[in-house]
């Protein structure tokens, strides 16, 4: 494949970030972390390393720590950086907007100027689908009209702003806008997996833990919308697909000057009711459930087009939503308590 390279990854002991280090080193690339586990366990560091007899080095500090910052650069000659450091949770940053500004915004642009001060002009940065708003039609393509409905939308849609504003200034800088569409599964060797804090907030979280018992119901955010089961509808991707487009993305940016915005998606939508189904099917569990009230901000149908990652980074999801429902279930079986205890 592509020339090895030395990575930094922010956010690297994180859900997605811990994903796309295993296939990074799979990839023969080298990788260094940097995490100030705000959400996440030093643990899955760890696992990492078991999982591919690599010692990587990690770093725990905060992206807007100068100093702690400087001295990783300095020690390391970095080709690239792919940028997940950051919080995410939609509910959070309207409660906390201010806390989201900082550290999503404020910590990206202390590590730019590093970045700037050392030369590293190649970037992959974590967007979200959250940046479409909601879209008029489907599948999402990546030139759709952008718009956000919260704090947490608007730092992904200000930081693809300033990236782009950076690149041009100086065209040299390679910049890499990936929108998520909804991250889901886990590694299939059961080690790495989404490990969130308390009550979870999204699907495949919450329906792990009903199945196992920790949490008594589903709620079903409405079937009224104007879908076929009256549920809303997503485009899934297992994570280590999600994964392997970072890997790609990164082996073709020296190749490619610019921005360059893709969407990861598989193309599929499914409604809750499916992926309950799909679900129950992976685990041999019932998931019971009841129909409430729908969520705020909440989208009727989204799913992408994912073409443009097709034929210019010859990336393609490979795994269907059985394999993300069993790896979900895997992980969550193998770890009850995540990677506590
Ligand atoms: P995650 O919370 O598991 O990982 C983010 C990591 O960043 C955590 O380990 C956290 O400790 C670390 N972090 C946060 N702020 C930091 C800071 N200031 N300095 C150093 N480390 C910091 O989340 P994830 O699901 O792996 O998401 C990774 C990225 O992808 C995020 O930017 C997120 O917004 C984006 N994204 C996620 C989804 C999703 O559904 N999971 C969808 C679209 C976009
Ligand atoms: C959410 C965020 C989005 C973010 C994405 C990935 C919101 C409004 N959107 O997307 O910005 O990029 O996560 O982190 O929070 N559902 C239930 N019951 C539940 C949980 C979810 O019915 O207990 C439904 C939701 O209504 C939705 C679907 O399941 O239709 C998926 O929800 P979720 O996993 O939270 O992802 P999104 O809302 O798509």
């Amino acid at each position: 494949m592509g020339i090895e390279m030395k990575i930094l990854v922010t956010g690297g002991a994180g859900y997605i970030g811990s994903h796309t280090c295993v296939e990074l080193i799979n990839a023969g690339h080298e990788v260094v972390i940097v995490d100030n586990l705000c959400n996440s366990n030093i643990e899955s560091v760890k696992r990492i390393r078991e999982i591919t007899g690599k010692d990587i080095e990690f770093n725990e500090a905060d992206i807007s720590d100068r100093e702690k910052m400087e001295k990783i650069f300095c020690n390391n000659n970095f080709d690239a950086v792919i940028h997940f450091a950051g919080l995410k949770a939609v509910g959070e940053s309207c409660e906390k907007p201010l806390e989201y500004f900082i550290n999503n915004i404020s910590g990206t642009l202390v590590m730019l100027d590093i970045m700037k001060k050392y030369n590293v002009k190649n970037i992959v940065f974590s967007s979200s689908a959250t940046v479409y708003g909601t879209p008029k039609t489907v599948p999402i393509k990546e030139d759709f009209p952008l718009s956000v409905t919260n704090p947490y939308g608007r730092t992904k849609l200000m930081l693809e702003e300033i990236l782009q504003d950076i690149y041009k200034a100086d065209n040299q800088w390679n910049v890499t806008l990936l929108r998520y569409f909804n991250p889901i599964g886990a590694h299939k060797s059961g080690k790495i997996g989404e490990d969130p804090n308390g009550i979870p907030n999204n699907l495949l979280p919450y329906i792990t833990k009903v199945a196992i018992g920790e949490l008594p119901i589903l709620n079903v955010f409405a079937n009224d919308y104007p879908t076929e089961d009256g549920t809303c509808i997503r485009d899934y991707i297992h994570v280590v697909d999600l994964a392997d487009g970072h890997v790609k993305a990164i082996e073709s940016i020296k190749d490619n000057s610019g921005v360059r915005i893709y969407n990861l998606g598989t193309g599929n939508g499914y409604s809750v009711l499916e992926v309950i189904k799909n679900f129950e099917k992976a685990s041999g569990k019932q998931i019971p459930f009841q129909i409430a009230d729908r969520r705020a901000g909440d989208v009727a149908v989204c799913y992408a087009d994912s073409s443009l990652a097709k034929k210019e980074l010859g990336w393609e999801a490979k795994y269907g939503i059985e394999e993300m429902c069993r790896d979900s279930w895997n992980w969550q079986v193998n770890n009850p308590k995540g990677y506590g205890v």
